[in-house]
C-alpha cells in the first residue's frame, strides 16, 4: 500500500491561477478557425470569438493568454493589426505554413477574447525584427489613459479606455527564432527594450526571453547581464520544454500510434521538467534569493509529428490519455515548485500541439489534457500544503523507468483540501492510504480520468474519453483508502470536519 502523507497546516506557497494558463499563436488554426471565425461566420460567435470554444474554455477557468506568438511574435508588427478590417495588410505567415496572414485578428480582437474568456492578458513584443519604437509605442496604444498619439489612434479605431495588460514579454526564443542572439547580446536588448515599456498606470510585469530547455549558459548569461537592476526591471524569466517521446526533433513519434516503450519514455521525458525546474532555479537562486523574479515556463507540452495528411507547418496533432498524464504531471510540478513557478502556458489552446480543443469547421471537441485542466482548476489560487506520496518504479526498459505516482495538494480558500494524483503505470492499480496529520476528514469526493493509453476524443465520438465519479472511503482511524487504477488522474476534494 502507498502513503500519501498530507499536513494541510504547513503551507508551502501560494499556487497562482496562472500556473494553469494557455498560449495561442498565429499558427495553423489556432487562431483563425480554432478561436476567431470572425463575425459574419455561420458558426454561432460572439464578436468574431466562436462560442463553443469560449465557453469550453471558460469551464476550465483559463487564467492567462499569451499571444502573438511564439516564433510569430518576433515577426510580428501590431501596426498590421488595427484598424479598419479591409485595409488590413495581408501577407504570408513565412514561418507557420505559408499561408496568408490577412491580420483581421490583431490587438483589438485579442483583448476582446480576453475579456469574454475573464483572464489576464499576456502580450509578447517583438524584439528580433522589431523597433524600441515599436514596441514602446504599442504599450502606449494598449495602456496609456489620456492624450497622446497611440492612446487617440486607439480612439479612433473605436476604444477611449486602455486596457490593462498584465504581462509583456520581452522578445520570445531569441536564442533561436527571435534573433539566433548570444546571451549576453539578449541581455543588453532586454536592458534596452524594457526601459520603454512604460507602466503608464497598473505596472505591466515584465517578463525577459528565457532557455530553451536545459540551457543553463543562457540563464547565467541573461541574469549576469541584466540584474544590476532594481525591483521592476524584470518580474518574469520564461523557460521553453517540450515533451518529445523520443527526443528526437527529427523523429518526435506520432501522437495515436505508439507502444507501451513510448508510453514510458513520454513520461520519463516529461518528467524532466523537474529538473529544469530545480536547475534554473539554482541560478535564477544565486541572483534572487528572495524569488522576485518569476520562473516563467510560457511553453511546455507535447510535440508529437503532425497528423498525416496535415500541414507540417501547422503542427496539428490529436491528444490522446498520454497527454492527458503529461498535463497531470506538469501541474503537479508547476504546484510543486510554486515559490518561483508563477505562471505556465501549455502549447497551445488550440489545435496546435498539445491542444485543450481540436475543432473541424463547426466540430469541436475536448481533449483528455482539457479534462485535466478541468480536474486540476481547483488548485488555481490555493495554497500548497505538504504533501508527499511513497512511488514504485514502473516502466520496460532500463534508462526509461518511471516513479508510477506524482501528486500535489492544495488548501482552497473555503478550507477545502484538492489533491491531484497520476498513476503512470499501465499495469498496476496503486492501492493508496491517504494519512492526513493534525485533522480530521468529514468527507471526500473524486472525479476520475482514466481509460485505455491511446484513448482519445475524435469529431464523431467527441465523448470517448471524459470523467467519472470515484470513490474514496473515510477508514475509522480517520485516513482514507482508495485504488487508483493505471492510466490515471485523479481529482479528490476533502472537506475537513
Ligand atoms: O509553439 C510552437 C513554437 O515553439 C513557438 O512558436 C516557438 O516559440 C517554439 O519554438
Amino acid at each position: 500500500m502507498a502513503k500519501l502523507y498530507v499536513n494541510p497546516n504547513v503551507k508551502k506557497g501560494h499556487i497562482n491561477p496562472e500556473l494553469q494558463g494557455h498560449f495561442s499563436e498565429h499558427l495553423g488554426r489556432c487562431i483563425y478557425e480554432g478561436i476567431f471565425v470572425g463575425e459574419n461566420s455561420d458558426i454561432p460567435n460572439v464578436n468574431g470569438m466562436r462560442t463553443d470554444v469560449v465557453e469550453a474554455l471558460k469551464e476550465i477557468r483559463v487564467p492567462v493568454l499569451r499571444w502573438p506568438g511564439g516564433c510569430f511574435a518576433d515577426e510580428y508588427h501590431w501596426r498590421d493589426g488595427i484598424g479598419p478590417k479591409e485595409k488590413r495588410k495581408k501577407m504570408i505567415n513565412t514561418h507557420w505554413g505559408g499561408v496568408v496572414e490577412d491580420n483581421s485578428f490583431g490587438t483589438h480582437e485579442f483583448m476582446e477574447l480576453c475579456s469574454q474568456l475573464g483572464c489576464k492578458t499576456y502580450i509578447n513584443g517583438n524584439v528580433g525584427s522589431g523597433t524600441v519604437q515599436e514596441m514602446s509605442e504599442w504599450v502606449e496604444y494598449l495602456t496609456f489613459n489620456g492624450v497622446s498619439p497611440m492612446a487617440d489612434l486607439r480612439a479612433q479605431n473605436g476604444r477611449k479606455e486602455p486596457w490593462t495588460v498584465d504581462y509583456f514579454g520581452v522578445g520570445n526564443e531569441n536564442w533561436g527564432c527571435g534573433g539566433n542572439m548570444r546571451p549576453e547580446y539578449y541581455g543588453d536588448l532586454y536592458r534596452r527594450y524594457q526601459t520603454y515599456v512604460r507602466n503608464y498606470g497598473r505596472p505591466v510585469s515584465k517578463i525577459a526571453c528565457g532557455a530553451n530547455a536545459e540551457d543553463y549558459h543562457w540563464t547565467s548569461k541573461v541574469l549576469e547581464t541584466t540584474f544590476d537592476h532594481g525591483n521592476g526591471f524584470m518580474n518574469g524569466l520564461s523557460l521553453h520544454y517540450y515533451t518529445l517521446p523520443t527526443g528526437n526533433w527529427g523523429k518526435k513519434g506520432s501522437s495515436l500510434e505508439y507502444d507501451e516503450k513510448d508510453w514510458y519514455r513520454t513520461m520519463k521525458q516529461t518528467l524532466k521538467m523537474e529538473e529544469l525546474i530545480k536547475r534554473h532555479g539554482a541560478i535564477m537562486d544565486s541572483y534572487d534569493p528572495g524569488k522576485r523574479i518569476g520562473m516563467i515556463i510560457d511553453e511546455w507540452g507535447t510535440w508529437y509529428d503532425v497528423e498525416p495528411g496535415t500541414n507540417p507547418g501547422f503542427l496539428y496533432q490529436q491528444s490522446t490519455m498520454r497527454d492527458a498524464l503529461v498535463a497531470g504531471i506538469n501541474l503537479n510540478l508547476f504546484n510543486k515548485n510554486c515559490d518561483r513557478v508563477k505562471m505556465a502556458n501549455i502549447a497551445q489552446m488550440v489545435n496546435v500541439l498539445q491542444a485543450v480543443i481540436l475543432t473541424e469547421g463547426e466540430r469541436m471537441l475536448k481533449t483528455p489534457t482539457w479534462h485535466t485542466f478541468n480536474l486540476y482548476k481547483f488548485h488555481q489560487d490555493g495554497e500548497l500544503v505538504e504533501s508527499s506520496v511513497e512511488t514504485r518504479e514502473t516502466g520496460l526498459e532500463e534508462g526509461f523507468k518511471v516513479p508510477d505516482l506524482t501528486e500535489s495538494v492544495s488548501r482552497a480558500k473555503d478550507g477545502k483540501l484538492h489533491i491531484t494524483l497520476t498513476n503512470l503505470s499501465l499495469e498496476d492499480t496503486a492501492d493508496i492510504e491517504g494519512i492526513f496529520a493534525d485533522c480530521s476528514i468529514k468527507n471526500v469526493r473524486g472525479t476520475i480520468l482514466t481509460g485505455d493509453m491511446r484513448a482519445h476524443n475524435t469529431f464523431d465520438a467527441p465523448d470517448q474519453v471524459h470523467t467519472r465519479d470515484f470513490d474514496a472511503e473515510i477508514t475509522a482511524d480517520n485516513k482514507v483508502a482508495f485504488k487508483l487504477p493505471p492510466c490515471s488522474v485523479l481529482h479528490l476534494e476533502a472537506e475537513l470536519a
